[in-house]
């Protein structure tokens, strides 16, 4: 027997009305990624990419774009005429599978396993046409499973699938709905997918209206009860995404302390899907860790650090609000509270980062300091080097960007200003309050500061003048 040809087709080409947006509804972020991603994620652990149908149409140039990356296929619905008719313009697509598995761009939290065990239960039972379906807590809104024969032994027979507006007052209380998410016999599916009405309340092509269409004709179709319900959850509204964002980051803190990271207050963090935390790492209430922050062992991330797409080694102390993004922090460094590290910041092992202290594209050696009050953008900075408080790269003179070069084991004073291009040598010493436009070899001072001058009795005799100047007017008045 040959192994059946299996693809996952997407429906994504809907505008998403309920969320008033002018952002496609698959667009839409939750944990981070949108809805979409979440999707493609999990069918790709079923099906090759490359047997990954997306169906686009609002927007879909913004849609390519974004999810083209991921290597999937993309099929054009250049009309919305309803979830059928964008299955009718996969037929092409599609003539070379024996199945294709259904699922939605808005139903964004279904894991692998439970899409396997559609595909599964479909291939056991020969089915035509298998729908996960769900017993949520509110099926309102949801497409209902019309059981064939209640009394009838294969109970899993389903007659049809009844939108929400069309539903009778007694069908209104079944609790069954339809997941949006089903395997198909392809060669079935489309001899009579030219056979959907528009004759319903949105006078739309309903894909949900096969299922009756396959069964009068004897064809088997099927419904697979899921008991993760939560899994199944669509999204229209912004309320179902906040829902469903909460239900993602909570499945991801969970992981992440089973993984041994400690979470305080976890119901306050906000962690994307792809983030990363080694064991022993703290995290106090608060935090937000986004896009592909990965932070080593035994680090510390106090209360309202804001970290995306850092890269942190073990040991790092993150204090509080610190703002870092794009960069990396070598093992055991110090950061904030109060710092940020902007674009291209490579901060090395030991360094440490103060309070008010903004970096940009700039290199920091192992146990280099710069603890307060300064500006370092476009700068090398070698091992062991401080940095006083106040100390200014001036890297940007109205067109170009320059770069800052100082070496191991030097020291710039306070206050100082670097114009860059400029370079100080390893070990130099820069006095308090310079400002540097020249090279300053290594072991040198480098100053500009004025001499400074001292005026004994000056401070007496000026109090002396004002006194005496204070008493003359107000005896003249
Ligand atoms: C649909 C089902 C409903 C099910 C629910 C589960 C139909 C008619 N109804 O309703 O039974 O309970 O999903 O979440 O299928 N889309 C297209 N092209 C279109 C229209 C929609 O690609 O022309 C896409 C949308 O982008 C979306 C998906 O199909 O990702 C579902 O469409 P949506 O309008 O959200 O259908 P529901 O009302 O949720
Ligand atoms: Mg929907």
């Amino acid at each position: 027997m040959t192994t059946p040809r299996f693809a996952i087709a997407i429906l994504a080409a809907g505008k998403g009305t309920r969320l008033k947006s002018k952002l496609p509804k698959v667009l839409h972020q939750i944990a981070g990624l949108p809805l979409l991603s979440h999707v493609v994620r999990a069918a790709s652990q079923i099906v090759p990419v490359e047997d990954i149908y997306c169906i686009i149409g609002h927007e879909a140039e913004r849609v390519r774009q974004e999810i083209a990356p991921l290597g999937v296929q993309f099929v054009e619905q250049t009309e919305q005429r309803g979830t059928g008719h964008a299955i009718m313009q996969c037929r092409q697509a599609l003539a070379a599978y024996d199945h294709v598995l259904v699922l939605s761009g808005d139903v964004p939290l279904i894991r692998p396993e439970t899409i396997a065990s559609v595909r599964d239960f479909h291939i056991a039972r020969k089915s035509a046409m298998t729908i996960l379906t769900a017993r949520p807590p509110d099926p309102f809104g949801y497409g209902r499973i019309v059981r064939r024969a209640e009394h009838n032994t294969e109970t899993d027979h389903v007659a049809a699938i009844v939108e929400q507006k069309q539903l009778t007052p007694a069908q209104e209380t079944i609790g069954e709905i339809n997941s949006g998410i089903y395997t198909f016999l392809v060669k079935e599916l489309f001899a009579r997918i030219d056979r959907l009405s528009t004759d319903n309340p949105h006078g739309e092509y309903y894909l949900t209206e096969i299922a009756a269409i396959l069964g009068q004709e004897g064809l088997p179709v099927l419904a697979l009860p899921t008991a993760h319900a939560s899994e199944v959850l669509g999204v229209n509204t912004r309320r179902e995404l906040a829902q469903l964002d909460a239900i993602l980051r909570e499945r991801k803190t969970r992981e992440l302390m089973d993984n041994g990271v400690t979470i305080f207050k976890p119901e306050t963090v906000m962690i994307d899907a792809d983030v990363q935390i080694g064991a022993d790492t703290v995290i106090e209430p608060f935090v937000q860790l986004l896009g592909n922050t990965a932070l080593g062992e035994d680090c510390l991330v106090r209360s309202f650090s804001v970290l995306t797409n850092l890269k942190s080694g073990n040991g790092v102390k993150f204090h509080q609000g610190t703002i870092a993004e794009d960069s990396t922090v070598g093992d055991a460094a110090v950061i904030g509270p109060y710092a940020r590290l902007r674009m291209g910041s490579q901060i090395g092992p030991e360094a440490h980062v103060g309070n008010f202290v903004e970096t940009k594209k700039t290199r920091l050696g192992r146990g280099a300091k710069a603890n307060h009050l300064t500006y370092l953008g476009d700068a090398e900075i070698g091992e062991r080097t401080n940095i006083g408080a106040g100390t200014i790269t001036c890297n940007y003179d109205g067109v170009n960007k320059s770069t800052t070069k100082i070496g191991a084991g030097a020291f710039i004073g306070s206050d100082t200003t670097l114009v860059a291009p400029v370079s100080i040598g390893d070990g130099a010493y820069i006095g308090a309050a310079s400002c540097i436009t020249k090279d300053v070899p290594a072991d040198s001072l480098g100053l500009t500061r004025p001499e400074q001058v001292v005026k004994e009795g000056w401070a007496t005799a000026k109090r002396v003048r004002l006194e005496a100047a204070k008493k003359a007017a107000s005896q003249k008045k």
